[in-house]
């Protein structure tokens, strides 16, 4: 059995965590934090939660919690994340991290993205981003895992395939992403009261003005000779969950829909994770939500390539892919746990 800490179980993020490894054969949660919470049990703030104690993080070190635990989930706000990746690793314990600080690899970017120094640029080079299905190389034994952001996991799912086989295209990809409303996390802000989002659709951080653009430039840099520029516009969908993508690639010239397509079909094959439609079909939130399962479709219209992708913010963009993660580090079954 794999023993479990998660800092921040009390997120929509860390809640999602907590119902996963119940499920999970190979797993014991042997504590759970909340600063807020830490006296309670989670299952007095989620109904349907297990009754898992709430502790407060310093307890962690004050308890000697770290000598108990094998692999710590941050389902942190950034740069808390950071600090307690640096305390998880200097006890030897491995860390999946859920926030942004590990997935970048450049200190600049980061301060300049997030608005503060990095606090351990050091390990910033030393984390594997965790999508799954690319990494599965470097995932086993890793130390510190970056799972990927909700949006870039929907957007680099969808254009993987034709980055990796380096076909010519002109910029700009068109990313037009919408996410339900737990994107935002649990604390209550004004935009995101009922009020505001039910029976309304708003666009926020259009353009090249949101936090996960560098992060999705990054990895089409790792995977393209000379990747075109991105502009990614995410919207506000009046739902709880869930991330619908639709991506416009402009092509340098034209091709056969058919070759598309087996490019696709090949890439994702024996994906336990990814599902790829027939012709015709076209993915939708209902394909993904409440799995980890990424649903992708294209279509071609002359020279513009039509991609759409549906994933769970929650899981596959979060949680899900988290164990997933774990799964591959440890040697455990990849599936372990999840719903694909
Ligand atoms: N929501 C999503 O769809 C999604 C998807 C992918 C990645 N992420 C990332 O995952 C992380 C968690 O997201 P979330 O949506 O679950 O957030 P959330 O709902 O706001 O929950 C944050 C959790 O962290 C705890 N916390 C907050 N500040 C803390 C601090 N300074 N030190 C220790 N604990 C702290 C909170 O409890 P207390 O305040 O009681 O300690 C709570 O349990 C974020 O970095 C987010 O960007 C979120």
């Amino acid at each position: 059995m794999l023993k479990v800490g998660i800092f921040g179980a009390t997120g929509y993020t860390g809640y999602e965590l907590v119902q996963i490894l119940t499920r999970h054969r190979n797993t014991e949660i042997v504590f759970a934090t909340s600063r807020a919470e830490a006296g309670s049990y989670l299952s007095e703030i989620y109904p349907q939660a297990p009754d898992v104690p709430l502790i407060d993080p310093d307890d962690v070190d004050n308890g000697g919690l770290w000598s108990k635990v094998d692999v710590v989930f941050l389902c942190l706000p950034h740069a808390a994340a950071a600090a307690t990746a640096v305390k998880a690793l200097h006890h030897n314990v491995r860390v999946i991290d859920l926030s942004a600080d590990f997935r970048l690899r450049d200190a600049d970017v980061y301060a300049k993205w997030y608005g503060h120094n990095h606090p351990a640029p050091e390990l910033m080079a030393e984390s594997v981003y965790g999508l799954t299905e690319f990494v599965r190389e470097e995932l086993p034994g890793a130390k510190l895992v970056a799972v990927p952001g909700c949006y870039p996991t929907s957007i680099l799912l969808a254009l993987q395939p034709i980055l990796a086989a380096n076909m010519r295209l002109s910029s700009p990809i068109i990313a037009d992403s919408k996410s339900g409303v737990s994107g935002a996390g649990r604390t209550p802000k004004q935009n995101l009261h009922f009020v505001e989002v039910s029976d309304n659709f708003s666009p926020y951080s259009i353009g090249r003005k949101h936090r996960h653009l560098p992060e999705i430039e990054q990895v089409m840099g790792w995977w393209h000779s000379a990747p075109p520029s991105l502009i990614f516009s995410p919207h506000l969908l009046p739902v709880p969950r869930g991330i619908l993508s639709t991506i416009y690639v402009p092509l340098v010239y034209a091709v056969e829909e058919t070759a598309v397509r087996t490019l696709y079909e090949t890439t994702y094959a024996n994906e336990p994770f990814v599902k790829f439609l027939p012709a015709g079909k076209h993915a939708t939130l209902g394909h993904a939500v409440n799995s980890n399962r990424c649903a992708i479709s294209l279509q071609l219209e002359g020279q513009t390539l039509i991609l759409t992708s549906a994933i769970d913010n929650l899981i596959k963009g979060a949680a899900g892919q988290a164990v997933q993660c774990m799964n591959v580090v440890f040697g455990c079954d990849e599936r372990e746990g999840l719903v694909g």
